[in-house]
C-alpha cells in the first residue's frame, strides 16, 4: 500500500479528478465497513442493530446510513476491542489522555504506519518543506501522537530530523540557534513560547533560521497566523488530526494558499453534520466534521464523531475538498448566561490589541446560580513597562470587545508578560472550569 512520493513532486491523486478520487474513495470505503464489520464485535452489533450491512453502501452517500462512532464507544471498548487485527498485527499503540477516566486508545498495523508517513510527509511538502529540510520537531514524543507522527512523516519525506519533544524552552532555542531548522513542527501556542524565550534572550526570531512552522494539535485562528508570521518571519500553515482516525496530517494545508487545511481524502472521507440531529449538512454549512477511514487496518473508524467544529470548502490547490479552520470542540463551546462563547472568539479579541500577548486564559466560576467569567491576559513583553493602571487601560478595552463581538460581560486581569500559565505538554489550556458540577 506505499504510495511512494515522487521526488519532490506532487502524488498523482493530490491532482486527480473528482471523480478518480470519488471511485477510488468508493472502493475503499467499501473495502473498510467490511473490514469493520467481519473483525470487530462493536461494529457489527451497531451495524446490525441500525439495520445496515456494508453491502448496502452502493455510492459514497449511502455512508449516512451507518451509525455514528463516539469516542464513548472506544471507551467501552478499552483498550484493545476495537482492533480488527489480531493482537500481533499491531505494531503500535498511541493513546490520548481524556480530561476524565481511562485514555483513548488507538493501534496502527506496520502498513497503517507507512500510510501514515506518506500523508504527513505530504503534509510537509504542502507546507512548502523540501528533502533535505532540516526538521525540528517539539510535539510531545509518546503516547500523543503529534511528535512520532510529525518524525516519520520528516523522515519519509527525505529531511534531517530534530526529535527535540515538548518542554525545556531554552534548549529548544539553543538547539534552533544551532542547529539551524528550516521548519519547526510545534502546537502554535508553544511556538509563542519559544518566540518569548528567544526575546528574553535578545535574539530576534526574524534572524532565526526557520521558514516554515507547522502548528497544530489545538484550534488557533487567523489572527494568531498573522501574530506568528510578524514576529517571526516565517510561513505559519495549519495540520489538523486526531488519534482517533491517525494522528498529524489527517489534513493539512498548503503554503501557497493558505486557506485551510486539505483533507487527504483517500485516505479519510469527510462529512459535516448537525450534531444535534446527526444530518448531514451541505458541504459550506458549518456542523460536526465525522471520518470513515478508508485504508486503515488495525483500527477502522465509521462515520467517527469528531466534535470538532467547522465546514467543508472546495478544493483550491490541490484537487481534495478543504475543512475551515476549527472555531472549537463542540465540547468546548461555553454558555454563559446563556450566550455562546468559544475560546478562538476570546483569542480574536485579545490579539486585536497590540500591547497583548497570544496568552490567554478563560476561568470561570460560579456566583450563585450564574456564571462568572473572568478572562486573563497579558502584556507583551516589549510592554512590559506598562504600570497597573495602564494594564486596566488595555483590560478596559477588551471589556469593551468582549461585550460588544461576543455579547458577555467579562471580567478583564491583564497581567505583566509570562504570568499566564503555559502549558508544558503543549496544548494550551484555555479555559479554567471552577464551576461546582
Ligand atoms: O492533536 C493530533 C495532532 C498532533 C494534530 C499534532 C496536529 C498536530 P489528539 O491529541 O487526539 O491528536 O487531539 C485531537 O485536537 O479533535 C481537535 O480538537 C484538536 N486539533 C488537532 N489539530 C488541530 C488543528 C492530535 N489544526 C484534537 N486545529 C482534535 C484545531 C486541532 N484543532
Amino acid at each position: 500500500m506505499t504510495t511512494k512520493l515522487q521526488g519532490a513532486g506532487l502524488e498523482p491523486i493530490e491532482h486527480a479528478s473528482r471523480d478518480e478520487i470519488s471511485a477510488l474513495q468508493l472502493e475503499r470505503m467499501k473495502w473498510s465497513l467490511k473490514h469493520a464489520y467481519e473483525n470487530v464485535p462493536f461494529y457489527k452489533k451497531s451495524f446490525d442493530e441500525a439495520g445496515v450491512h456494508p453491502d448496502d453502501l452502493k455510492q459514497l452517500s449511502d455512508i449516512s446510513k451507518f451509525p455514528f462512532t463516539k469516542k464513548t464507544d472506544l471507551r467501552d471498548n478499552y483498550p484493545f476491542n476495537m482492533f480488527a487485527v489480531p493482537r500481533e498485527k499491531v505494531a503500535r499503540i498511541h493513546a490520548s489522555s481524556g480530561t476524565t477516566g481511562k485514555p483513548t486508545v488507538v493501534g496502527y498495523t506496520l502498513s497503517d504506519i507507512d500510510n501514515w508517513a506518506n500523508l504527513v510527509a505530504r503534509s510537509i511538502r504542502a507546507a512548502g518543506g523540501r528533502p533535505g529540510d532540516i526538521v525540528h520537531i517539539a510535539y510531545g514524543y509518546g503516547l500523543f501522537t503529534g511528535g512520532m507522527g510529525a518524525h516519520y512523516g520528516a523522515e519519509r519525506l527525505g529531511c534531517t530530523v530534530i526529535p527535540m519533544s515538548g518542554g525545556q524552552t531554552e534548549k529548544q532555542v539553543q538547539l534552533i540557534q544551532d542547529f539551524r531548522p528550516d521548519i519547526i513542527m510545534v502546537t502554535p501556542s508553544y511556538f509563542c513560547n519559544i518566540l518569548d524565550e528567544m526575546k528574553r534572550q535578545e535574539i530576534d526570531p526574524r534572524q532565526s533560521s526557520l521558514r516554515i512552522g507547522i502548528f497544530g494539535a489545538e484550534p488557533w485562528t487567523g489572527q494568531m497566523r498573522a501574530d506568528i508570521e510578524t514576529g517571526s518571519g516565517i510561513d505559519a500553515v495549519d495540520i489538523y488530526g486526531l488519534s482517533e482516525v491517525m494522528g498529524p496530517g489527517v489534513a493539512s494545508e498548503c503554503v501557497e494558499t493558505k486557506d485551510g487545511p486539505v483533507i487527504w481524502e483517500d485516505h479519510f472521507y469527510p462529512e459535516i453534520i448537525n450534531p444535534d440531529t446527526g444530518e448531514v449538512v451541505a458541504d459550506g454549512e458549518m456542523g460536526e466534521l465525522v471520518f470513515t477511514s478508508l485504508t486503515k487496518e488495525a483500527m477502522p473508524v465509521i462515520r467517527y464523531r469528531t466534535r470538532d467544529l467547522t465546514r467543508l470548502l472546495p478544493p483550491t490547490s490541490r484537487s481534495m475538498r478543504r475543512m475551515d479552520k476549527i472555531t472549537g470542540r463542540s465540547d468546548d463551546m461555553l454558555i454563559i448566561r446563556g450566550v455562546n462563547m468559544f475560546p478562538t472568539q476570546v483569542e480574536e479579541l485579545v490579539l486585536k490589541i497590540p500591547q497583548l500577548a497570544p496568552h490567554y486564559q478563560i476561568i470561570l466560576t460560579k456566583n450563585g446560580n450564574l456564571d462568572d467569567v473572568e478572562i486573563m491576559a497579558e502584556v507583551r513583553p516589549e510592554f512590559d513597562y506598562l504600570n497597573e493602571a495602564e494594564r486596566a487601560q488595555l483590560g478596559a478595552q477588551l471589556k469593551h470587545a468582549v461585550k460588544s463581538y461576543i455579547g458577555i460581560s467579562a471580567a478583564i486581569r491583564v497581567t505583566e508578560a509570562g504570568k499566564v500559565e503555559r502549558s508544558l505538554t503543549g496544548k494550551a489550556r484555555r479555559v479554567v472550569d471552577r464551576r461546582p458540577r
